[in-house]
């Protein structure tokens, strides 16, 4: 299992032949996690939390965000000593061999590529308000839920996928300065939110603060879920190879743009909890309804056509309905729009994302290079793009956004433990590498990480659990038939990828968000 390891000096010899203009600085690291970080996490699925927790989602916030904090710190180390693209792929390939950095790649592709489907199923929530609030254009609820919801297909979702995979199929850029306006964006309307509902927030909203208890279906497997809200930090690390220096900026922009969002996180929650309460939506017969299931949708439009105010937990567009319900119906709508706005740059970002640890994986050997051929007048991994594009766009027309959310954590819980045992792993076999960043207290801080990351992921419903071992199968599988025989470090192509005819011409896409490699446009 540990044999076939790929020498942390070739890895950084391609760094250092990159041709990568390297023009990101520390602030514009942390907007580009601040970009990749919020998203359908807070605007959608702050209502699933509800469901499930309570108002100690205010907990379930501080655990995630705790153990991502512990996880960004390891991954801060790695990302210093290994400033090339490839995240926890490329770091376990170098600390613990090739089974492992396969799995490690293939979870990722499970992370990114399903991620991206929640995203543009919690983007339809929101279409769906701007359509009645803005143009009084009703969609029907048939044509815009899954079958989960009583609903036949999402289609605003379905659309909303293919729409971005077209645009990253021609090689449509996000600018730097694009990407900061829609940061702001989102962190404006969150800053809105706070100011609209901090002030009005009665106490008495909080009790009972544990309505279902602090197990898989109370406040943990809220926090198992909400740990969806904070995924994207990573994405920071895959840029450090258009970093100015990495060493000191990508610690910076890793844990910069973590603490940035919980901190939002903690204040819009509260801010929601204390106006509108947020009590766990109960069967007939008291019973806890779980989230994304057609028992709670069935229950959700009962309460409804009763003519009682929609419960949190019943919110599509969580942070629009709180505004809503206090009176500010002129800001929801605003809100809505932001939401509406900015979160298909997130939904580009997971795509783009799981582009490019294909390419890394198909530039290794690991995956046929033919699916990574680029297109030669749009200069992007067209083929890729458009099959990811197309399995994404099904996901997103027929899922729930909390089970998807769920299936991805699986896979970007198993990463980041993975990169914790890495990091202790590299301080036993390499104690001598210069250590730009170094983990502090490494050997608390990734324990618990580990211990984190093992028990988020066992918080988790049992489905969104299974999927992991399942595709990890299908991936042994694919191993072991296909990429064990063709790696180039099993057949001694090592390695610097400049030289590889079979590398992609162009780099991949830049990250979106990311300066184009001439430069710095914001
Ligand atoms: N953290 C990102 C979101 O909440 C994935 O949408």
């Amino acid at each position: 299992m540990f044999g076939r390891i790929k020498s942390l000096d070739a890895i950084l010899a391609t760094a250092e032949k990159k041709s990568l203009h390297r023009s990101l600085g520390a602030f514009q690291l942390t907007m580009l996690g601040v970009g990749g970080i919020i998203g359908t996490g807070i605007f959608v699925l702050t209502a699933e939390a509800a469901q499930k927790a309570g108002p100690g989602m205010m907990w379930s916030f501080v655990i995630a965000g705790f153990v991502c904090a512990v996880a960004a710190l390891c991954y801060s180390e790695l990302a210093s000593m290994v400033p090339v693209s490839g995240s926890a792929y490329t770091y376990t390939y170098a600390v613990m061999g090739e089974l492992l950095a396969w799995m490690v790649g293939w979870a990722l592709i499970l992370e990114y590529a399903v991620a991206a489907s929640a995203v543009s199923v919690g983007w339809s929530g929101y279409f769906v308000g701007l359509m009645r609030d803005y143009l009084g254009i009703t969609i029907p609820a048939t044509l815009a839920n899954g079958p989960y919801a009583g609903g036949v297909v999402n289609l605003p979702a379905f659309f909303i996928a293919l729409l971005v995979t077209g645009l990253l199929m021609i090689g449509t850029k996000e600018s730097a300065r694009f990407n900061a306006i829609l940061v702001v964006i989102k962190v404006a309307a969150l800053t809105l939110f706070i100011i609209a509902t901090i002030g009005i927030i009665n106490t008495d909203n909080f009790t009972p603060l544990t309505p279902n208890g602090w197990g898989t279906i109370g406040v943990g497997g809220a926090a198992a879920s909400i740990f969806f809200a904070y995924v994207g930090f990573d994405a920071v690390s895959t840029a450090a190879e258009e970093t100015k220096n990495p060493q000191r900026n990508v610690p910076i922009g890793l844990i910069g743009s973590l603490v940035i969002c919980t901190v939002f996180y903690l204040l819009v929650a509260a801010g929601a909890i204390g106006t509108i309460g947020a009590q766990p939506v109960t069967g007939l017969g008291g019973e806890v309804l779980s989230p994304g299931s057609p028992e709670l949708a069935q229950r959700c439009a009962a309460i409804v056509a009763s003519g009682v105010t929609e419960p949190l937990a019943c919110s599509k567009e969580a942070l629009a309905h709180v505004l809503k319900t206090i009176g500010w119906n002129k800001l929801g709508a605003v809100i809505g729009l932001a939401a509406g706005l900015a979160l298909p740059s997130v939904v580009l970002m997971m795509l783009f994302g799981q582009t490019r640890i294909f390419f890394v994986m198909a530039r290794d050997g690991l995956l046929p290079e033919k699916l990574a051929t680029v297109h030669p007048k749009w200069k992007t991994p067209y083929i890729v793009t458009a099959i990811t594009g197309a399995v994404v766009a099904v996901g997103a027309a027929f899922f729930p956004v909390g089970k998807l959310a769920d299936v991805s954590n699986s896979g970007t819980l198993f990463a980041f433990l993975m990169v914790a045992i890495a990091v202790l792993i590299m301080r036993r076999t390499d104690p001598g590498r210069n250590r730009p960043f170094r983990t502090p207290v490494v050997w608390l801080v990734a324990p618990l990480a580990i211990v984190g990351t093992v028990a988020l992921y066992f918080l988790l419903p049992i489905d969104a659990m299974l999927v992991l071992p399942i595709w990890g199968a299908i991936g042994l599988v694919v191993y072991f038939a296909y990429s064990r025989r063709n790696s180039h470090v099993g057949r001694g192509l090592v390695e610097v990828h400049e030289d590889d005819p079979d590398a992609p011409p162009q780099p991949v896409p830049p990250m979106p968000g990311a300066p184009t490699p001439g430069g710095i446009q914001a």
